[in-house]
């Protein structure tokens, strides 16, 4: 399989086996790859435990980590495959390769699917199970492929975090024994990640690193082995906990595909080649626009009154969308209540909710509103109703979390009800944009082992319909924050919210984090008021309209207590993204090292002839003399200008790539928005 500049070989044995021969640069040459002779080392050591497959079953002498558990109807916990055939596809995006295999006994089909994307330099593995039996087999493990990576001692990085503190990078070396990733949550994301990333000391533009993003939103797992044999295997699939999938007669069951590629030249390469990918072909097309959300400044205290005047607040300061965030429904007056009732509440809109909404056109805004349709409170009127209605086993109380319950929406009337009430909502209002939140994870689940699996599928579909009603609204996921970002939600949401934290600060490390793996287009941040709730820091607020400009810009103050100042200086940054928003959003994107000993932040966005770099420096410490900034991603003999706060500067590429320009920043939370433009 080739891509623009990598290649990944395999081939089929002569014992049918799928072996793994290659993943690495491009070799033009592959009439030169050899199929190696089978060879055990001991009877300890068994051909299968040596052999690089490229999806080892549950099944004979295999020992290390497998793909495929299946126990068929007799009991046999064995899997045997042998290869049938294959097929290439070519697709408008894409070619495919198929693998066809077959259990040597059971009617059992395996098919490995590779999506070559060549001009990205990324390839998506995926498997399809089907069953041409007259009998259920049950799927107990299902990853979607397994990689080779011929080295030891590599570095393992993902994130970690909890609400609040989402995608905190970790570096692991890998040595012998397991490491696992995974989430039990049936949300994937708070605490890891789904994706791997692999590689030998790299740097933003040096060294081999192989990464996967696993395309799932629930339950992932994913499992890297140093192997004795001089290799480190990575896999990821479907989390085998609590995991059972009958698949019946005639039925197929896909995995979630992992979107994979390697960069002989450092993370950055990584970046760059996900990032379009997930811009050309998942996100929707076209900029987001710039945001209020009352959320931070009203809470749950959400009136009429006080919503109309900060529409057109908002409106005076640039914003271009409101959104009423939690509150407005049901007896929402706290996170006890209103969750499933959601009708608008009287009190709070005693003429409905059109008198806001009208309010808000009239202002020239497009108006958004928070739901939360996965739950129900205890005291909601709807579990009055439908008490068998949340996740449950008949003899066990389920837990509440922030005092509310999951709703099953693997049964058809919750899933239907859910598809009603958001039609409802989109039919009878004119509402462009949907948050759509999901605070707590499940508990107490019900009889059946694949519900973990189908929650997450049930959630698609509803999105994905709603959508084809009412194609023209935005949906943002959120889930407690950043709980809900990876490659299989991306693109059926359109906008993510990174995080509760919205401390400029501790947002740096955390866009940072997040821009390794996820495009910059759906990286929601918003400037909000200090002393920030969750930090108590108090940060100048350029510094945290520089730090919410890094994505897609949104604004949660209370801005009706802005002063004259803040208004100013408001309208003028909302002005300046606005402008700068095609290189922000859809733009290349590079994390800019830098040798000074004061830790600066330094992030450049190049999109044709114009590009931003935007600098940070929380903290000036030891009388600095400052930092030399070496940019990249120029033409090296073209001329660049470079428009400071203070003046400006005009160079050749090569020189402010190579030799770079010098710049100073000093006190505490300085930043500084540079524009770059190529004469
Ligand atoms: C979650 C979200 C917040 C906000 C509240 C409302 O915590 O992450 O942005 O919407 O719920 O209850």
């Amino acid at each position: 399989l080739q891509t623009r500049s990598n290649s990944y070989a395999f081939g089929i044995d002569n014992q049918g086996l799928v072996r793994h021969l290659y993943w690495g640069s491009r070799i033009n040459a592959m009439e030169d790859f050899e199929m190696p002779e089978l060879a055990e080392v001991s009877t300890n050591d068994p051909v299968y435990e040596i052999t690089k497959e490229e999806f080892p079953v549950y099944g004979g002498l295999r020992y290390k980590e497998h793909c495929l558990k299946v126990t068929f109807a007799d009991g046999t916990r064995d899997v045997a495959y042998e290869y049938v055939n294959y097929e290439i596809q070519k697709n408008e995006q894409c070619e495919e390769l198929v693998i066809i295999l077959k259990d040597k006994h059971y009617a059992l089909v395996m098919e490995l699917h590779y999506k070559i994307y060549e001009a990205y330099d990324l390839m998506e593995r995926f498997v399809v199970l089907k069953n041409e039996s007259t009998e259920v087999m049950q799927i107990e493990k299902l990853h979607s492929g397994q990689f080779h990576v011929p080295y030891e001692g590599l570095n393992f990085r993902n994130v970690h975090g909890h609400w609040g503190a989402e995608q905190q990078k970790f570096v692991q070396k890998v040595d012998y024994g397991k490491i696992i990733f995974e989430n039990r949550r049936g949300i994937s994301s708070h605490n890891h990640n789904p994706y791997f990333i692999l590689d030998q000391d790299a740097t933003e533009t040096t060294g081999n690193v192989y990464f996967g993003a696993l395309r799932m939103t629930g339950n992932f797992s994913g499992a890297v082995e140093q192997t004795q044999y001089g290799e480190t295997l990575v896999q990821m699939g479907i989390n085998t906990h609590d995991f059972t999938w009958d698949l019946k007669p005639g039925e197929s069951f896909a995995s979630p595909e992992i979107l994979c590629g390697y960069s002989a030249d450092g993370f950055q390469t990584m970046s760059h080649n996900l990032h379009q990918f997930a811009n050309d072909f998942l996100l929707r097309e076209g900029l987001r626009p710039v945001l209020y959300n009352s959320w931070e400044a009203t809470g749950f205290d959400v009136t009429v009154q006080e919503q109309k005047k900060l529409a057109a607040k908002a409106k005076e300061l640039g914003a271009e969308l409101f959104v009423v965030d939690d509150g407005w429904f049901g007896q929402r007056h706290g996170i006890d209540n209103g969750l499933g009732d959601w009708y608008v509440n009287k009190e709070k809109f005693p003429n409905g909710i059109d008198e806001l909404i009208d309010e808000v056109k009239a202002q020239g805004l497009l108006f958004g509103i928070w739901v939360e349709p996965e739950m129900v409170n205890p005291k909601a009127e709807l579990y009055a109703k439908h008490p068998d209605w949340i996740y449950h086993f008949d003899t066990r109380e389920s837990d509440t979390s922030r005092e509310q319950y999951v709703l099953d929406l693997t049964k058809n009337e919750v899933k239907a009800f859910v598809l009603e009430m958001l039609d409802n909502l989109l039919s009878n209002h004119e509402i462009d944009y949907i948050k759509w939140d999901a605070n707590r994870p499940i508990s107490q689940t019900n009889l059946k082992k694949d519900l973990w699996y189908k929650h997450i599928q049930a959630l698609y579909d509803i999105v994905k319909e709603t959508k084809k009603k009412h194609p023209a609204v935005l949906f943002e996921a959120c889930a407690s924050g950043g709980g809900r970002i990876d490659y299989g939600i991306l693109g059926i949401f359109d906008d993510f919210w990174t995080s509760d934290n919205t401390d400029a600060y501790d947002r740096l490390f955390i866009q940072d984090a997040y821009s390794y793996i996820y495009p910059i287009k759906a990286m929601r941040a918003w400037v909000t008021d200090c002393p920030n709730f969750l930090s108590n820091r108090v940060i100048p607020m350029k510094f945290r309209y520089h730090s919410a400009m890094m994505g897609t810009l949104g604004i949660g103050c209370n801005i009706l207590k802005f002063t004259e100042e803040d208004i100013a200086l408001s309208q003028e940054m909302i002005a300046q993204y606005k402008e700068i928003r095609p290189i922000i959003q859809e733009g290349t994107f590079y994390r800019l090292n830098h040798t000074s000993a004061n830790d600066y932040f330094l992030y450049e966005y190049m999109k044709g002839n114009e590009g931003v770099l935007f600098a940070f420096l929380p903290q000036s410490k030891l009388g600095h003399r400052g930092v030399t900034v070496k940019l990249r991603g120029l033409e090296e003999n073209a001329s660049y200008e470079l428009l400071m706060e203070d003046g400006k500067l005009t160079k050749s590429g090569s020189y402010l790539m190579k030799h770079g320009f010098d710049m100073r920043l000093t006190g505490d939370y300085a930043s500084m928005l540079i524009r770059i433009n190529k004469l």
